[in-house]
């Protein structure tokens, strides 16, 4: 996953954790960045992406967005290497198209979006997302709003179990929030380790199937922390509001949950306009015309030869489109294909998780 000590090409620091970027190639495909135009890399991350588009098209500019502070200041170097043709903003990708319009990059000709996490993250116990070593059981990409502790620690047992069951798709969440529940009464679960223990003990084992038994339920708390499923729907209708006709919006996921939102998204947004009929009664309300053309029907995967090279990348896959001269399409957000919990994380509210 990480690229232990690696270096940018051109020698510029970078740390010693590098987040190796998935189906580059496919994405620069699917992007066709010209010169002359303005792309939006909304998950700057390690900035792998950004850099291939300003390599791939030297008269474009690109405008990188990350919500995590550390990402954008190891990003510096390359906007420096770059003088006028690479922006770094911190925010949320979910109001994309408020950031790009605040630094003159409305309308955009590409929007790019790689869902999660990146190696720097994940490999750093003190960000708390990982269930090997031990850190704080943390995981705000931000470092703002509730940590997963402040979840586990005020979260009622159905919530938790909610949590679990949606956005792990952890069949055993049931049991695992009685046993938070019960163990938070005894002393607070405040440590990676803690959890992964406690996750393992409920479920018996440590490997389900080769993974650690924690996987779903840290997959789930991250979610939750960082509000994942929401500001996935809520940048993908950013974009769309964003991009100017002809514009390609380019997204990669890495979950199931992520990815049937982007596909039941380009799938509404770019269904045919429905042809009157005699036979059928007029519409009440008619559909919005498509904003979007798919560029690829069926998702993109990486090759053998990436997995092989870059193990993380074995489950993302890749949906890109390209939007139409239609109106961005109002009222409807994706949010409606995402899992009920009823209410959103801490993330925006700020803190505190009551019903
Ligand atoms: C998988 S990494 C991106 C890696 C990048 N493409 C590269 O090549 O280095 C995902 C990045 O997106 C950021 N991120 C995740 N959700 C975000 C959101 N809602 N808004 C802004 N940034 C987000 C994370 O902080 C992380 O740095």
């Amino acid at each position: 996953m990480a690229n232990r000590g690696a270096r940018s090409a051109e020698g510029g620091p970078r740390g010693t954790e590098r987040h190796v970027p998935v189906l580059l190639a496919q994405m620069l495909h699917a992007l066709a960045a010209r010169d002359g135009q303005s792309y939006v890399d909304a998950t700057f991350g390690a900035g792998g992406y950004s850099e291939a588009i300003l390599r791939a098209a030297p008269g474009a500019r690109v405008l990188a967005i990350d919500r995590d502070p550390t990402a954008l200041a190891s990003g510096r170097w390359l906007a420096e290497q770059n003088p006028g043709r690479l922006q770094l903003s911190e925010g949320r990708f979910g109001e994309l198209d408020r950031l790009a319009a605040a630094v003159d990059f409305a309308p955009a000709d590409g929007v790019v979006l790689d869902i999660g996490v990146s190696s720097m993250q994940l490999d750093d116990p003190e960000r708390g997302f990982a269930f090997q070593g031990d850190g704080p059981l943390d995981m705000r990409m931000s470092l703002r709003g509730p940590t997963a502790a402040d979840v586990v620690s005020t979260a009622d047992e159905a919530q938790l179990a909610d949590i679990l069951f949606h956005l792990g798709e952890e069949k055993s969440a049931r049991a695992i929030a009685r046993a938070i529940v019960t163990r938070r009464h005894q002393r607070p679960i405040a440590r990676t380790s803690e959890l992964a223990h406690l996750v393992a003990r409920v479920l018996g084992r440590e490997k389900i199937a080769g993974r650690h038994a924690a996987t779903r339920t840290f997959q789930a708390l991250r979610i939750y922390v960082n509000d994942e499923l929401f500001e996935l729907a809520d940048g993908l209708a950013a974009a769309e509001r964003l991009l100017a006709p002809g514009g390609r919006l380019v997204v990669v996921t890495f979950h199931s949950l992520e990815d049937r939102l982007v596909k039941h998204f380009f799938r509404e947004r770019a269904a045919p306009h429905p042809h009157a009929s005699r036979h059928l009664p007029p519409q009440v309300e008619p559909r919005p015309r498509p904003s979007f053309q798919f560029l690829n029907h069926r998702p993109v995967s990486p090759t053998d030869t990436e997995v092989a090279a870059n193990p993380r990348a074995r489950s993302a896959r890749l949906r890109a489109a390209v939007r139409t001269d239609a109106k961005a399409w109002e009222g409807a957000s994706g949010a409606r294909w995402l899992p009920r919990l009823g209410q959103r994380s801490g993330v925006r509210a700020g803190p505190g998780l009551g019903p």
